[in-house]
Parts: C-alpha cells; sequence; structure tokens
C-alpha cells in the first residue's frame, strides 16, 4: 500500500509518499525558517499563510515524485497538536485529495509520526530498526519527552518538560546572544570548540526520582550570566556549558528509563537529536549501559511528511478510517501521561 501523508502542524508544508513498509519513495519539506527568522520564532498566522502557498506544490512534487495520483492509496494527514490555522491547511488538502478520488484518509498524531519515524527507509540508508518495545527520547522546538513505544502507533509518556522543549531553550539562549534563528544548531557548532567547565550553571531538574525535564531556570541563569559579564565576545564557553547541562539531563533521564523499564533500546528524534553533543553521550552513555542506541538520519527526525505517511499506514493496517469530518486539535488525547517507572 502506498500512503500519501501531510504534514503542516508547525513551520514545514511537508508532503511524503511512503509504502506500508516504510520505504520512502518521495519526501518533500517546504521549510518556513526565513519567514519567521526576523521575528526569532514561529509566527503562527504568517505560518498558516505560508502553508496556504506552498501545499499545493509541495503535495504536487511528493507526488511526482513517487509515481503520480494514480499510484496512491489512501492519504494520512497530521491533525494534531499543532497550530490550528497551521494545521487546517493541511487537513484540508488532504481531504480534498481523499473526497477526489474516493481514498480512505486517516488523521495521525504528530508526536505518533516521530516516534516511529525510526522505521523510515530512505533510499541508500537501510539502518538497523529496534524491536518493540523501545524507549523513546523526543526533543524537538515544541516537544520534549521520554516515552515507552509499546506497540505500532501505541506509546505513553514516561516524563516530559514542565516549561521549555529543549530546542526552544536552544533557540533562545541564541537569542540571547544574538546568535540567530533557529539557534540549535549555531550554539551546536560553537560549543564544540567550548569548555563546558569554564562556566557554572545549574543542573535542571537533574533528579533521577523524576523523569520530568526543566529548563527555564537554566536559560534564566545563562540570561543572569549575560546580564552580569555581557554578551562574551566569544560565547563558546557558555554555549558548552549551557549544552552540556541540556545534553546531560536529556541523556541520563532517558538512558535511566530504558534501565529501569528493563527495555535496552533507546530512538532518538525531534531536531535536537542533531545535536552533536546529544549524539556523543548518548552512544557514550548507552554503550556503558548496555543500551542499543537508534538515531535516524536527519531528516527522519525533524518535521517531515514520510513520517505521518508511516504512522497513517500503521492506523490503516489497524482497520482505522476517518471521515470527511476529521478535525483538528491543539492537544494530545492520545498520549496519556503513564506512571513514574519505579526506581531499580
Ligand atoms: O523537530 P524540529 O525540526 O521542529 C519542531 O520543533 O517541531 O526541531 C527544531 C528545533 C529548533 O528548536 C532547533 O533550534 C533545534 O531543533 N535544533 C537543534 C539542532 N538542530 C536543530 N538544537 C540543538 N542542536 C542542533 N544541532
Ligand atoms: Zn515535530
Amino acid at each position: 500500500m502506498r500512503v500519501l501523508g501531510i504534514e503542516s502542524s508547525c513551520d514545514e508544508t511537508a508532503a511524503a509518499v511512503v509504502t506500508s513498509e516504510g520505504e520512502v519513495l518521495s519526501d518533500v519539506v517546504a521549510s518556513q525558517v526565513a519567514v519567521h527568522a526576523p521575528y526569532g520564532g514561529v509566527v503562527p498566522e504568517l505560518a498558516s499563510r505560508a502553508h496556504v502557498e506552498n501545499v499545493v506544490p509541495v503535495i504536487e512534487r511528493a507526488l511526482a515524485e513517487a509515481g503520480g495520483l494514480d499510484t496512491i492509496d489512501a492519504v494520512a494527514v497530521t491533525n494534531g497538536p499543532g497550530l490550528v490555522g497551521a494545521l487546517l491547511v493541511g487537513l484540508s488538502a488532504a481531504k480534498g485529495v481523499a473526497f477526489a478520488r474516493g481514498l480512505p484518509l486517516v488523521g495521525v498524531d504528530h508526536l505518533i509520526g516521530h516516534l516511529f519515524a525510526v522505521y523510515l527507509r530512505r533510499p541508500g540508508e537501510a539502518g538497523p530498526a529496534p524491536a518493540l518495545p523501545y524507549v523513546a527520547l523526543l526533543v524537538s522546538g515544541g516537544h520534549t519527552a521520554i516515552y515507552e513505544v509499546s506497540a505500532p502507533g501505541v506509546a505513553h509518556v514516561l516524563g516530559q518538560t514542565r516549561d521549555d522543549a529543549a530546542g526552544e531553550a536552544f533557540d533562545k539562549v541564541a537569542k540571547l546572544l544574538g546568535l540567530g534563528y533557529p539557534g540549535g544548531p549555531l550554539v551546536d557548532r560553537l560549543a564544540a570548540a567550548g569548555d563546558p567547565r569554564a562556566i557554572e550553571l545549574p543542573v535542571p531538574m537533574s533528579s533521577r526520582r523524576t523523569l520530568d525535564f526543566s529548563f527555564s531556570g537554566l536559560k534564566t541563569a545563562v540570561a543572569r550570566h549575560v546580564r552580569e559579564h555581557g554578551v562574551p565576545e566569544d560565547p563558546a564557553d557558555l554555549c558548552a556549558a549551557f549544552q552540556a547541562r541540556v545534553v546531560r539531563v536529556l541523556v541520563d533521564k532517558s538512558v535511566h528509563a530504558c534501565v529501569t523499564r528493563g527495555i535496552p533500546r533507546l530512538v532518538l528524534g525531534g531536531g535536537v537529536a542533531a545535536n552533536r553533543g546529544l549524539r556523543a553521550r548518548a552512544a557514550e552513555v548507552c554503550a556503558a549501559r548496555g543500551v542499543a542506541l537508534f538515531v535516524p538520519p536527519i531528516a527522519s527526525c525533524t518535521d517531515n511528511a514520510a513520517m505521518i505517511a508511516y504512522a497513517g499506514a500503521l492506523r490503516l493496517a489497524q482497520g482505522a478510517r476517518d471521515g470527511l469530518d476529521l478535525a483538528a486539535y491543539s492537544r494530545t488525547p492520545d498520549l496519556a501521561r503513564g506512571k513514574f517507572p519505579k526506581r531499580a
């Protein structure tokens, strides 16, 4: 079965065609980074307008690259969580295609899309895939949480941020330092040249008694440092100190979740999974604790429609069909918060 996936929950307009086995036949992403860069963050109304402009050309290109609309068996679309005005653009387009061709339509939770993206098979990238269950650390500009992924399309939250998402913290620190937007890759690059021990910063919510996170205190500590000492001429040490704190708490809690749940498999996802410091520490700690680490290619970690098509295929295989009255939602009702794992 070939599924057309459509994603427009935040600042990427994306369409892709994927088989039910996860083979990626096309994967088109129109980024809005240039639209939002002057504001240092995503502006919802501008995002909706850019989706309106991009959605038809992006879908047409994804279909053309995969062999045309006639080869499609079903349509999957992100219907939440996300910016409602942005979601509605992709949702309307998906309904239009499904109605015009009489194709089955399924809605996909954006987070479920991220959590199963590790099974996507891109040309020339046939990395190993984890067996179920696995623990997943999802770190992006909008989300930071640890999940237990237990069955196709099924996951529950073990811990999550109580304030900022990790990517949001990277972006805000980059803004404080006048580095540009999005800040994550810029902080990552500078951190590689800095000494993480040169500046004292707090480690946010480092206790293992909870798998929740908090990043706003760390961000405030960076702001205080800048207020007291000014923006450093060379911000490498400050970037390294900030990044090391974030990475340590993300990796240590994720691996702790694997150990206490007895699940020796960890999957990374979300845009922050591109961070070199995060990848390096995850590899190191996983190796030391006997946990197999799975890091999908960046194109599968950041927002894309291939993951939506694949998660849609999982729902279709389970018999799910949504009607044309499929609605958008801004919060996730499906991923009910799980109980904290017992300490080992
Ligand atoms: O998943 P994503 O593309 O979009 C959503 O937020 O849904 O993630 C974007 C986030 C931004 O906050 C960006 O600064 C961060 O991921 N990011 C990084 C890196 N690359 C992207 N953060 C740290 N290090 C990176 N190398
Ligand atoms: Zn996302």
